[in-house]
C-alpha cells in the first residue's frame, strides 16, 4: 500500500467524467488500497480516485469515529438510486481544497448501489455524515466538487485561496543542484 499524492484544485483531473470499472480485478484492489493509506494519512473520511489521478469510478470512505475500530468502505461503480425530499445544511471539506470549509445543502438520505472490492452488489440506504459523504465522493467521478454547489464568490475565494497555496509551494521547493 503506498500514500499517493493528491491533487489539488484548482486541476483538470479534477473535472474527469470516470469510467465505469469492467472487472473488480487486483488492479482495482491495488488502487483501493492505495487509496484507503492516502485517505487515512491525509486524514479524512473520503477520497474518489480523480483526487489521486485516477480516472476509474472507485472511492472510498470510513466515518467511524475516532475512538471506534475503523470501517473502511471500498466502493466500485457507485450509483444513486434515491435521494430523499428533505435535505440538509453540513459543513463541508475536501481533501483537495485544503483549509476550506462551507455550508452545503444536499439530500439527507441516499440509497446508492455499487461493488465491493470483492466484486460483490451491495446496497446501503444512509443517513447523516455516510448520506453526506457518498454524495460528495461520486459528485468527485463526474467532476463535480463541493464548491460548485456554493455561490460564485465563495467558489472563487476557494479558488484564488488555491492558486495562491499552489504558488507558495512551487516558491518553497527546494532547489535541486
Ligand atoms: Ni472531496
Amino acid at each position: 500500500m503506498s500514500v499517493l499524492p493528491i491533487v489539488i484544485a484548482p486541476d483538470r483531473r479534477l473535472k474527469f467524467r470516470c469510467k465505469p470499472v469492467d472487472a473488480v480485478n487486483d488492479s482495482v484492489r491495488a488502487k483501493l488500497a492505495d487509496m484507503l493509506a492516502t485517505m487515512y494519512d491525509a486524514p479524512g473520511i473520503g477520497l474518489a480516485a480523480p483526487q489521486v489521478g485516477d480516472e476509474r469510478r472507485l472511492i472510498v470512505i470510513d466515518v467511524a469515529r475516532e475512538d471506534d475500530p475503523p470501517e473502511p468502505m471500498q466502493i466500485v461503480n457507485p450509483e444513486i438510486l434515491w435521494v430523499s425530499d428533505a435535505k440538509c445544511i453540513m459543513n463541508e471539506g475536501c481533501l483537495s481544497i485544503p483549509d476550506v470549509y462551507y455550508d452545503v445543502r444536499r439530500p439527507e438520505q441516499v440509497r446508492v448501489k455499487y461493488l465491493d472490492e470483492t466484486g460483490a452488489a451491495q446496497e446501503v440506504e444512509a443517513d447523516g455524515l455516510l448520506a453526506r459523504c457518498l454524495q460528495h465522493e461520486i459528485d468527485h467521478l463526474d467532476g463535480v466538487l463541493f464548491i460548485d454547489h456554493i455561490s460564485l464568490l465563495k467558489r472563487n475565494m476557494a479558488l484564488s485561496k488555491m492558486k495562491k497555496l499552489k504558488a507558495g509551494e512551487a516558491r518553497n521547493r527546494p532547489v535541486k543542484g
